[in-house]
């Protein structure tokens, strides 16, 4: 079954043609970070009319590198949640016009679920796992027991894991977008630089919630205070201290899900699963024997439409397909929880 991918919920206008869930015919990308520099952010008003003036013809590029016609797709997976309203809303109606056109059925995927199954595409990864979800706007720690049995383990209280790294870089104006600018300076600068506390959530939080807030904060206004007293106050220090002190606190709840889950495999996925210093603790979790580890290649962890359209096939095999009311929605779609709560407790 070959699936044509449709992705426009943040700033990457992106189509993808994807065979059976996994093999990736084509994965075209194209990203609006240069227009969005500027301005150290995404604009939304921008974002949605550049998705406009460009979706027909990655949508062609796509088709034409994956060497198919485009009467040949079965079907098309296209984002619909979460995300940005007006980016969301021009792949969503490009997909139904599409889909009319050609007489083919079409889904409505969630972005985050998305993020969580393109380790797929690059392994072959067995249910069940444990999954991390590290983008900009979305930190999940998650039982995955099937593309669609998702059960949320953990998530952070505050900010976003990404949504830190871009704050820290805005801040000290590293560049644009700062997780990957974050990650390269981290490399010649002195993780103990600074001792960042780590956040003490109160007992009303799950215990594989996680905060991003207070370091954040920390790393921003108080640096002096977390100096150790020994290094350059320079800006590789304060990068790879934050960088370290982010990842460390993510692979605290990582090991000890893994120890009481006794899930044997991970996988991740989303922006900051590209990081360096996530990837070498990950790895490092496997050279141990622990558990078997899985993510996807740099280009797969940020946004991207090879990850809806595998992902879609699986909806679209079972015949499940979307109505042409379906509307977008900033909100991510529910995953249930109670099974673990029962289990495990808070
Ligand atoms: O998954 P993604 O492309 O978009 C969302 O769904 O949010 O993730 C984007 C996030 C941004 O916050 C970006 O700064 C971060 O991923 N990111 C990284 C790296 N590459 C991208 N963060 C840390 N290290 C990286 N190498
Ligand atoms: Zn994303």
């Amino acid at each position: 079954m070959i699936v044509l991918g449709i992705e426009t919920s943040c700033d990457e206008c992106a189509a993808a043609i994807v065979e059976d869930g996994r093999t990736v015919f084509s994965n075209c990308i194209a990203s609006q970070i240069k227009m969005h520099e500027p301005y150290q952010g995404v604009v939304p008003e921008l974002a949605s009319r550049l998705h406009t003036e460009w979706i027909s013809k990655v949508v062609e590029k796509s088709v034409k590198e994956a060497g198919i016609d485009l009467c040949k797709i079965d079907g098309i997976a296209v984002t619909n949640r979460p995300g940005l309203s007006g980016s969301l809303l021009v792949g969503l109606n490009f997909a139904k016009g599409l889909s009319a056109a050609l007489g083919k059925p079409f889904i409505g995927i969630d972005h985050i679920r998305a993020h969580l199954y393109a380790p797929h595409l690059e392994n072959n990864l067995e249910y069940p796992y444990l999954g991390l979800l590290l983008s900009g706007g979305h930190t999940i720690i998650c039982r995955v027991s099937g593309f669609d049995d998702i059960d949320v383990l953990g998530t952070t209280i505050d900010d976003a894991i990404g949504e830190a790294f871009d704050k820290v870089a805005k801040y000290y104006n590293l560049g644009y977008p700062g997780g990957a600018v974050i990650d390269k300076l981290a490399c010649t600068g002195n993780p103990d630089a600074f001792k960042f506390p780590e956040p003490k959530l109160k007992s009303m939080y799950r215990k594989y919630d996680v905060s991003y807030s207070g370091l954040k904060t920390a790393v921003i206004n108080q640096l002096d205070k977390f100096w150790n007293g020994k290094d350059e106050k320079n800006h590789a220090n304060i990068a790879a201290s934050f960088q370290n002190a982010a990842i460390s606190l993510f692979m605290k709840r990582v090991t000890m899900a893994l120890k009481e889950t006794g899930l044997i495999r991970v996988a991740a996925g989303g922006g900051v699963a590209a990081n360096t210093k996530f990837r070498s603790s990950l790895r490092q979790l496997s050279d141990q024997g622990v558990v078997q580890v899985f993510f996807p290649s740099t280009q797969l962890c940020t946004d991207n439409a090879a990850m809806i359209a595998g992902l879609g096939y699986h909806y679209l095999k079972r015949k499940e397909y979307s109505k042409y009311s379906l509307s977008v929605s900033a909100r991510v779609s529910a995953f249930k929880s109670s099974a673990w709560k029962k289990q495990w407790g808070r």
